[in-house]
């Protein structure tokens, strides 16, 4: 069985604690999209975790963890991720595999996510400034470094020569400082060689996982509305965030997939610019912020915050073929006296979609609200669907009803066992 677990709204769903709580039945768990601009936290008996580019599934021994093709890779950050997760006891012995096809990420990707944002200023994207947007540039304008190419000196050479002196005029140009060559040879070289023993061709392992129907979870990264063609562009981020990006970014077959799990908060939040019609700027925002401890897994910035909003997951839903949705972060509404939801969009005093113009537009709308009371009692600890309050099950049930999608498990604390079936 293929499941593929993506985010509903702009990341920071709670998709590794869905991920790690599915790996306990997973043979494989593959990171198939995005960088380590993702950040993805894991609380279980090991510790507290914030996996950038390993995926959640590394804390179970069965599960074999593959970061595939359509990731791009910042070796300097896997190595200090692989580093960690030893520390705390995990072996990691033929239960990691590095596509070869992977792109790099090196420091004049970094230094140009600066520049550009620097050169941009208040229309910047506010970006996690770790080079993807640049990366994924190179992947398709054909000037891309790969994991294979770092694995042989003479190649990297050459490939990194020459990217160098092209990128170095861009640096400069746009104000920066030139890059030395010698410098990022040889510490990139170094890297390279203690990435070797993880470099495998993932196509093979997960073909022939499949044809021996192993249990597989894709591990999305971002979210739906940072996908650079469906999301609020331009303030997305580089790679395809939806479900059918499992095919290309990790080399399936669309006929395998058979699971689609949207993760939405029970509000909604974003990190950095770009529109969010459901925003909060009063106290109900700080309330969010503060219970939720909404501050950046990746880059420590304060999430922006506000209510949950069902025209997007309606959209979510049909573009990714949502089988069914986790409702992360519900114990985070408890303390709400009254709770909004969005239920749909109004312009110059008609209904209009998501879909129906780009972020300008969406800057415009006027979001419509329905309100319904709150529980005001603590959800935390509860196991039973039974036992939840009955405002908190209506909450849910509505939710379902506006999206039109089944909600499978609802999620009331961060520790991966904090999680009741509906
Ligand atoms: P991801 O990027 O989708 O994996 O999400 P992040 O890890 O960036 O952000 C989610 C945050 O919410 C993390 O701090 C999690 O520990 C936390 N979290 C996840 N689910 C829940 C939940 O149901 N309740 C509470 N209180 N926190 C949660
Ligand atoms: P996870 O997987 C939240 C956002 C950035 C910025 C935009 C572009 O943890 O959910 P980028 O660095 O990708 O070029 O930035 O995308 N962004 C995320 N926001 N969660 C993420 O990942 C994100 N990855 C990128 O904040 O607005
Ligand atoms: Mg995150």
């Amino acid at each position: 069985m293929v499941t593929i677990v993506i985010g509903a709204q702009w990341g920071d769903e709670g998709k590794g604690k869905i991920v790690d709580f599915f790996a306990k039945q997973a043979d494989y768990v593959v990171r198939f999209n995005g960088g380590n601009n993702a950040g993805h936290t894991i609380i279980n008996k090991y510790g507290k975790f914030a996996n950038h580019l390993v995926p959640a599934g590394i804390f179970h021994k069965k599960a074999v963890s593959l970061i595939t093709n359509g990731v791009v890779v910042d070796p300097e950050v896997l190595i200090l991720e692989i580093e960690t997760i030893k520390k705390a006891g995990i072996d990691l012995n033929n239960r990691l595999f590095l596509s070869p096809r992977c792109h790099l990420i090196l420091p004049y990707h970094k230094a140009l996510d600066a520049l550009y944002e620097q050169a941009k200023g208040k229309g910047k994207t506010g970006t996690t400034g770790r080079g993807i947007g640049p990366a994924y540039a190179d992947k398709v304008s054909y000037n891309g470094i790969r994991i294979a190419d770092l694995l042989d000196d003479k190649i990297f050479a050459e490939k990194l020569k020459f990217q160098l002196d092209l990128k170095n005029k861009i640096i400069q140009a746009l104000g920066g400082k030139p890059l030395f060559y010698n410098q990022i040879y040889k510490e990139y070289l170094d890297l390279g060689k203690r990435l070797k023993p993880y470099a495998r061709e993932t196509f093979t392992i997960l073909n022939e996982a499949m044809d021996k129907k192993k249990n597989i979870i894709f591990e999305g990264a971002q979210g739906v509305f940072l996908d650079n063609d469906w999301g609020t562009y331009p303030f997305v981020s580089a790679s395809s965030v939806v479900s059918g990006n499992a095919t290309a970014g990790a080399g399936i077959p669309p006929q395998k997939i058979g699971r689609i799990v949207g993760v939405a908060k029970a509000y909604a939040t974003r990190v950095g610019e770009g529109p969010f019609p459901t925003e909060l700027f009063d106290k109900d925002g700080e309330k969010l912020r503060k219970e939720g401890k909404e501050f950046g897994t990746t880059t420590g910035r304060p999430r922006r915050c506000g209510w949950f909003d069902s025209e997007l997951i309606r959209f979510a839903a049909r573009l990714n073929g949502f089988t069914e949705i986790i409702l992360t972060k519900l114990d985070i509404l408890d303390g709400f006296a009254k709770i909004k939801i969005c239920t749909g969009y109004r312009l110059n005093g008609k209904s209009v979609n998501y879909v129906d113009g780009d972020s300008l537009f969406l800057a415009k709308i006027k979001p419509v609200y329905q309100e319904i009371k709150g529980w005001k009692m603590t959800t935390a600890g509860i196991k039973r669907f039974a036992d939840l309050p009955k405002q908190a099950k209506d909450y849910i049930k509505t939710i379902e009803e506006l999206v039109g999608v089944r909600i499978s498990y609802i999620s009331n604390g961060a520790k991966s066992h904090e999680i009741v079936k509906v």
